[in-house]
């Protein structure tokens, strides 16, 4: 991949932990729908309070979130890595990008696009409660609970 959009199989898909248990036919469904992209290392791939446009999973790589917005100095941070997943809080919540999502290293991202994302949650019931779970957590922990 040099960074242009590439179709994945539903084999890359399966060895995801986030579908780890999701039916066969919903697979199928979905690998259809992913892109991948290789995003080079130190690049936003965006900025907190933007638009929300996609939903990614990291497919190999390290990202770090950044939950404050430029100029602010807190330390918070979060990296996430292989197989974890990120941009469902503005999806489902219908709000700007809560964070700044950086590359650390080289990232190979599957990519879903915001009506596709909601094809996703729609195919696979126990995918829709992973995610939303996930989601909870980021948010409690966003607010300070
Ligand atoms: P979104 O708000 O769309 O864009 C920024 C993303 O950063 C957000 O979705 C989450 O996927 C992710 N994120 C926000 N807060 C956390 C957190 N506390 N831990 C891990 N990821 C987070």
């Amino acid at each position: 991949a040099d960074g242009t959009k590439a179709e994945i199989t539903q084999k890359r898909l399966a060895r995801i932990d986030l579908f780890a248990d999701v039916e066969p036919e919903a697979l199928s469904t979905l690998c259809g729908l992913f892109t991948s992209r290789l995003v080079p290392e130190k690049t936003a791939i965006f900025k907190k309070g933007d638009a929300a446009d996609r939903f990614c999973i990291i497919a190999d790589g390290m990202v770090e979130v950044l939950p404050y917005a430029e100029g602010e100095t807190r330390f918070k941070r979060m990296l996430l890595d292989t197989g974890d997943f990120f941009g469902e809080l503005a999806l489902l919540d219908d709000v700007p990008r809560s964070a700044t999502v950086l590359t650390r290293t080289p990232t190979l991202l599957l990519e879903l696009r915001r009506d596709h994302f909601h094809t996703m949650m729609d195919v696979s019931p126990a995918l829709r409660e992973r995610i939303k779970r996930a989601a909870r957590g980021r948010r409690d922990e966003a607010s300070g609970h």
